[in-house]
C-alpha cells in the first residue's frame, strides 16, 4: 500500500518514512527541497534498502498537486509534514507561513475530499496550547491565542482539518500534537539538519559540542521551575514517527472514534533545560560550555504532555529516555562532521 509523505526530507517525515517502509507500506514523498536535501532519500534506502518514490515540487501550485493525486491515485493515506516551522522567522514573515502551511493543507484536502476514503495524518504541535494552565497537558486543555504566526498555522490548520471532516464523512483524519521532537536514528543515516544557526536548544547543544558555536545561551533560569530554567517535554523522533504509523493504522483500520481525532504525542515527562545539558553531558562525556542569559520572549514556562489518550486509545507509548534521545542526537552530530571531513 502506498502512503504519501509530504516534506518527508525533513526531520520528523525522514524518520517516518523509515518507520512506514519497515512496517511494510511503499512510500511516496513530496518535498520541495526548501528546507531539506534530496541526499536524505540516501539515508532512508540506506537503513531500509528501499529508496522512496520522489515528486519534488511545491505545494503551494495548485496544479501540480492535483497532477500529482491523477498520477497516484491509489495512495492508501497521506501524512502531511511540508510546512516553514521556525518560530522567530514566521513573526518577521507572517504572509509566507500562512500561504505555505495554510494553502498546502487546503490544496492536499480539496484532492482528498474527492475521494470516497481518505486517512490524513496533520502534524501539528503542543505550541497551540500556548502556557497551558495545569500539567500535564491533556487534549482537552484550551487552545490558547497563538504567540506566533507559525503556531497559529497549527491552529487554523487544525480547524480546517475538523471543518472539513464535519461534512465529508470519507475524509478521516487525526492531528498529531508533537511535544519537542529531538534526537536521531540510531543508525546515523538521518537526523536533524538545521539551516544556519540551530533554533532549538538540542541541535544547538550538540553545534556547541562539537565547536560549531562557541557557547549556548541558556535563555533564563529564573522561572518558577525547581531549577529555574524552562521544562520541555522532549521526545525520540524514532519514538514520534512510529505514532505515526500507529495513527495512520488507526485510520486504515476504521478504530478511529468519529472521523477527526487529536493525540497529544510526547513522553509524558518534563525536562528542564538543565537536565538537558546534564543528559548531554553524561551520554557524550563532553561538558557543555553555556552561559545563562536572559529569557527569550515568547517562551512558555512549561510543557509536558499527558499521554494517556495516546498510550490507551492509541495505543502508542514512548519507549525511549532522554540520555537515548541525547546520545543519538550526539552521535548524529558526529556523523555530519565526519561526511563534512
Ligand atoms: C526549548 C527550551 C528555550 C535554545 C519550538 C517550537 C515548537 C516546535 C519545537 C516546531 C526553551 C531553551 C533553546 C537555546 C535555550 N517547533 N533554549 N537556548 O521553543 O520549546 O519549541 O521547537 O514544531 O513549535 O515552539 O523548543 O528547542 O527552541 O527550546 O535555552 O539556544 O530550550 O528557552 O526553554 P521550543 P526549543
Amino acid at each position: 500500500m502506498k502512503i504519501l509523505v509530504t516534506g518527508g526530507l525533513g526531520f520528523i517525515g525522514s524518520h517516518t518514512a523509515v518507520a512506514l517502509q519497515q512496517a511494510g507500506y511503499e512510500v511516496v514523498i513530496i518535498d520541495n527541497c526548501s528546507n531539506a536535501s534530496e541526499t536524505v532519500l540516501h539515508g532512508i534506502e540506506a537503513i531500509t534498502g528501499i529508496r522512496p518514490h520522489f515528486e519534488k515540487f511545491d505545494l503551494r501550485e495548485k496544479g501540480k498537486v492535483r497532477e500529482f493525486f491523477g498520477k497516484y491515485g491509489d495512495l492508501a493515506g497521506v501524512i502531511h509534514f511540508a510546512a516553514s516551522k521556525a518560530v522567530g522567522e514566521s513573526v518577521e514573515e507572517p504572509l509566507l507561513y500562512y500561504e505555505n502551511n495554510l494553502a498546502s493543507l487546503i490544496y492536499l484536502l480539496q484532492e482528498l475530499e474527492k475521494q470516497d476514503k481518505a486517512h490524513f495524518i496533520f502534524s501539528s504541535s503542543c505550541t497551540v496550547y500556548g502556557q497551558a494552565d495545569t500539567m500535564p497537558i491533556t487534549e482537552e486543555a484550551p487552545v490558547k491565542p497563538a504567540e506566533s504566526p507559525y503556531g497559529n498555522t497549527k491552529q487554523i490548520g487544525e480547524e480546517i482539518i475538523r471543518d472539513t471532516c464535519r461534512v465529508r464523512p470519507g475524509l478521516q483524519a487525526i492531528s498529531l500534537r508533537y511535544f519537542n521532537p529531538i534526537g536521531a536514528h540510531p543508525s546515523a543515516a538521518i537526523g536533524e539538519l538545521p539551516l544556519g544557526v540551530p533554533q532549538n536548544l538540542v541541535p544547538f547543544i550538540t553545534q556547541t559540542a562539537m565547536g560549531m558555536r562557541e557557547q549556548l545561551s541558556v535563555f533564563g533560569n529564573d522561572y518558577p521551575t525547581p531549577d529555574g530554567t524552562c521544562i520541555r517535554d522532549y521526545i525520540h523522533v524514532v519514538d514520534l514517527a512510529r505514532a505515526h504509523v500507529v495513527a495512520l493504522q488507526r485510520l486504515m483500520a476504521g478504530k478511529n472514534q468519529g472521523n477527526y481525532e487529536v493525540f497529544n504525542v510526547g513522553t509524558g515527562k518534563g525536562s528542564s533545560v538543565m537536565e538537558v545539558i546534564e543528559s548531554f553531558e553524561r551520554v557524550s562525556g563532553v561538558p557543555l560550555n553555556y552561559k545563562v542569559v536572559d529569557r527569550r520572549a515568547g517562551d512558555v514556562i512549561q510543557a509536558w504532555a499527558d499521554t494517556t489518550k495516546a498510550n490507551e486509545t492509541l495505543g502508542w507509548k514512548a519507549e525511549s529516555s532522554l540520555d537515548d534521545a541525547m546520545r543519538s542526537a550526539w552521535t548524529w552530530e558526529q556523523e555530519i562532521q565526519k561526511r563534512k571531513a
